[in-house]
Formats: C-alpha cells, sequence, structure tokens
C-alpha cells in the first residue's frame, strides 16, 4: 500500500557542465558538454519519493516562465499533485548552476528566485494535503517560515517531519523534538555541530550531539563511506553499496526520497535506510539530477543482486 508524502521545498531549473576539474577562485575552465535537467531539492525529493512508490503531493512556488511550465508538465508525467503549486506572474523559478568533476564531485550553486517567494500562506492552503499524509519532506531551500509552517501543520495532523538540512545556512528554523527525523550530510553535520564528521566514527559521535537537540532519528550520509544512523540511543553504521560513480548530484535527495516514501508506506526505520543507501547508489551511478532517481523496481532488483 502506497503512503502518502508531502513534500514542501524548491523547484529549479538546472544547468550543468561537465568539467576536467573544480575551478578555484579567478580560474577559467573550458567544460564539456552541456546538459540542462530539472532539480531542486524539494522537487528531486518528490521525484525520487514518487518513483520509490509514494503518493506525493508537492508544495513548490515557480515563476510562469518557460522552465515553470516544463516543471509543471513533469509533474503531470510523473503523477505528483500540484494542487498546491504556485506559479507566480513574472517571475522565474528557481536556478542550479552545477559543475561536475571526472570523479563525479560537483559544485552547485543556486538562485531561489520563485523558491525565495514560498508564503506561510501558501502553505497554510495545503493543508488538506497534510491531513492525508504520513510523512512530510523538508529542505533548507525555501524561506523559514514556510517551514516553520509545514512543521506546525504536521505537528497538528500527526505527520512525521524529515528535514534534510541542505543546505546549511543560518536559520530560524529549530531543530527540536518537532523533526523526527534529521538527515545531514557530513558538511553539513560540521556546520550544525562544529566539529568535523570526516568518517563513521566521527558522525557516531555528532549524531549524539545532535540528537541531544531533539530529534528522534540523526541520519548522517557519508558519500562512499556509507551513513551513520542514532536512533533510541544507540549508533549504527551502514556501510556503503559500492557502485562506479558518474555524478553525484542528487544523491542525497535520491537517498531522502526513498526513505520518506518506505517510511510513509510502515516499513521499519533500517528496512528504509536500506531502500534510501540502494538508491542513493543506484543515483550516483547516472548523469544528472533528475534521469538519475531510480523508480521502485530499480531499486528492488538492485537490492537483490547486492544482497542474495
Ligand atoms: O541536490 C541537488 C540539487 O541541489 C540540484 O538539483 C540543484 O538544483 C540544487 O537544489
Amino acid at each position: 500500500m502506497p503512503g502518502h508524502v508531502v513534500v514542501v521545498g524548491s523547484a529549479n531549473v538546472d544547468f550543468v557542465m561537465r568539467t576536467p576539474f573544480i575551478p578555484r577562485k579567478g580560474e577559467s575552465v573550458n567544460a564539456g558538454p552541456f546538459i540542462q535537467s530539472f532539480g531542486g531539492k524539494g522537487s528531486n525529493q518528490a521525484l525520487a519519493a514518487r518513483r520509490a512508490g509514494a503518493e506525493v503531493t508537492g508544495i513548490f512556488t515557480l515563476g510562469d516562465d518557460v522552465f515553470s511550465n516544463a516543471i509543471m508538465n513533469l509533474y503531470r508525467e510523473e503523477g505528483i499533485d500540484s494542487r498546491y503549486v504556485r506559479m507566480n506572474p513574472g517571475e522565474r523559478c528557481g536556478t542550479g548552476i552545477i559543475l561536475v568533476d571526472p570523479q563525479g564531485d560537483n559544485l552547485i550553486c543556486t538562485s531561489l528566485e520563485a523558491n525565495g517567494r514560498m508564503t506561510t500562506e501558501q502553505v497554510e492552503a495545503a493543508e488538506p494535503a497534510f491531513q492525508e499524509a504520513s510523512v512530510l519532506m523538508l529542505q533548507m531551500e525555501v524561506p523559514d517560515e514556510a517551514n516553520r509552517t509545514a512543521v506546525k501543520l504536521a505537528k497538528k495532523h500527526n505527520v512525521t517531519v524529515i528535514l534534510n538540512y541542505a543546505p546549511a545556512r543560518e536559520s530560524s528554523l529549530p531543530v527540536d523534538r518537532d523533526i523526527d527525523i534529521l538527515i545531514v550530510n557530513e558538511s553539513e553535520a560540521e556546520n550544525l555541530t562544529s566539529m568535523p564528521v570526516t568518517g563513521p566514527e566521527a558522525a557516531a559521535v555528532a549524531s549524539l550531539m545532535l540528537g541531544a537537540k531533539g530529534p528522534e532519528t540523526i541520519v548522517i550520509t557519508l558519500g562512499s563511506q556509507g551513513s551513520v544512523v542514532w536512533h533510541d540511543g544507540t549508533s549504527r553504521h551502514y556501510p556503503p553499496i559500492p557502485v562506479e560513480v558518474a555524478d553525484t548530484t542528487a544523491a542525497g535527495d535520491s537517498y531522502c526520497g526513498a526513505l520518506a516514501a518506505t517510511l510513509a508506506e510502515g516499513m521499519e526505520l533500517p528496512g528504509a535506510i536500506a531502500y534510501a543507501t540502494a538508491a542513493g547508489s543506484l543515483c550516483v551511478g547516472v548523469e544528472g539530477a533528475l534521469p538519475s532517481l531510480p523508480r521502485r523496481e530499480a531499486i528492488e532488483a538492485f537490492l537483490a543482486e547486492r544482497f542474495s
């Protein structure tokens, strides 16, 4: 039985270039072919959750430009409930500039554009979606007031709140017991704890510190080193599922979306982490954000292949 996930977040057009290396300050570099795709952490996570099998309601703010229209068409094709997506007249949708080096590592710069104008009132108007959902998924690419309103509605309707604290930034959104599951990568964990997080051992310490802030579960993703999950007072290291890396863009989004989808359908945390790990691994094998988000069948086939 599919679960229902509400995603409040950003939707972007992404402009991606493969570069021989990530340039330093003041440096120019000739890139390989240019790819235009769709992204935004919110939109990526919504599509990842949908492809992982959930019913998904997206709360996004677009403009009325050609890319915003294309994103709306994408939601229709993929079966995302877009009743609460706003298209602001005269505005542009968010934009991501992404450089990817030969190792698949990236540098991402985003301009929030319409995402930065998501209002409390837009989120409040979507309250009926919170009544039906079991999981809310948030990130840090929309105004704090919008995220705070979403948390309030989730608490009112007994919806599990997952916050992917990405990108880490100054924020008035508290990381406290209203956040059920906090997901961060190494640098976001460092930002929140002020301690270096370079591997599983440091992540276990950081997860304890983050757990003390109130969330019931802390997930620290560590790229090729897997993830550390702190839950019920214990932290556990989940090893990675090794794959050949083409592009790490949206690996975190793929992980978050699959985790949200599987928890929403009632899967227990360890099983959901296995699905999320597989979704993240599959994602890095494919270039771009949107094209790399795996579908449920692919996730299950991959798990069966690696663990049978
Ligand atoms: O997580 C990857 C995403 O971050 C990209 O799609 C980009 O748009 C930024 O939001």
